[in-house]
């Protein structure tokens, strides 16, 4: 059984599929490693994240063995993720491996932004998990400020604003609700409500 769970940046979403493949002993994949990766993997062989060929020769040959890296986890990996993440020779080369992670026995969760609708379009169950994008930057804000004093919220909420337009409007698999996902709005929630809301949600739409 297939979970999608897509979303925009900082909606959570990352924190919730973790404990729902936990939750019921499934698969965990966060999708928009691969996407860091990949411009990690670019950026280190002195390549521009806006050349395609480079890109996609990277994503061809990413070892999925390099995902667990500290290093993918800060918002200047999201930005570059970001941009890759334009290029259709990118997504088609990292398409195969997360089919083939999703379709493991028992059943995977995978997030991202386009699983509902490229990826995974037969999932058993579809999440969109968003928030308003004030409150986004301001968990993001609270997250990295307890790292770094130097942040300031303006700077967050610009950069989210922008990965949001930009993984939007983009030609290929743009970030898109799928018209039969589950819209999960976590504004007014805090992690265990999502959590136990995104269950229940989860819970029905298997038994119907
Ligand atoms: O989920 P994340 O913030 O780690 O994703 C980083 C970027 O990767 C995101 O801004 C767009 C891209 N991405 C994508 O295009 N498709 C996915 N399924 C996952 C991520």
């Amino acid at each position: 059984m297939i979970i999608a769970i897509d979303g925009p940046a900082a909606s959570g979403k990352g924190t919730l599929a973790r404990r729902i493949a936990a939750h019921f002993g499934f698969g965990y994949l966060d999708t928009g490693l691969l996407y860091r990766a990949v411009a990690r993997d670019v950026a280190a062989a002195g390549g521009d994240l806006s050349d395609e060929q480079a890109a996609a020769a990277m994503a061809r040959t990413l070892d999925p063995a390099s995902l667990d890296d500290e290093a993918l986890r800060g918002a200047k990996a999201g930005e570059a993720a970001s941009m890759v993440a334009r290029h259709p020779q990118v997504r088609q080369a990292l398409l195969e491996y997360q089919r083939a992670f999703a379709s493991r026995p028992p059943g995977a969760v995978l997030d991202g932004r386009d699983i509902g609708t490229v990826v995974c379009p037969d999932a058993a169950v579809k999440l969109f998990v968003t928030a308003a994008v004030e409150v986004r930057a301001r968990r993001r804000f609270t997250e990295l400020g307890a790292k770094d004093p130097g942040v300031r919220f303006e700077d967050v909420l610009e950069e989210l604003r922008q990965r949001d337009a930009r993984d939007m409007a983009r030609a290929d698999a743009p970030m898109r609700q799928a018209d039969d996902a589950i819209l999960l709005d976590t504004t007014d929630l805090d992690i265990e409500a999502a959590f136990e809301t995104a269950v229940g949600l989860i819970k029905r739409k298997i038994s119907q």
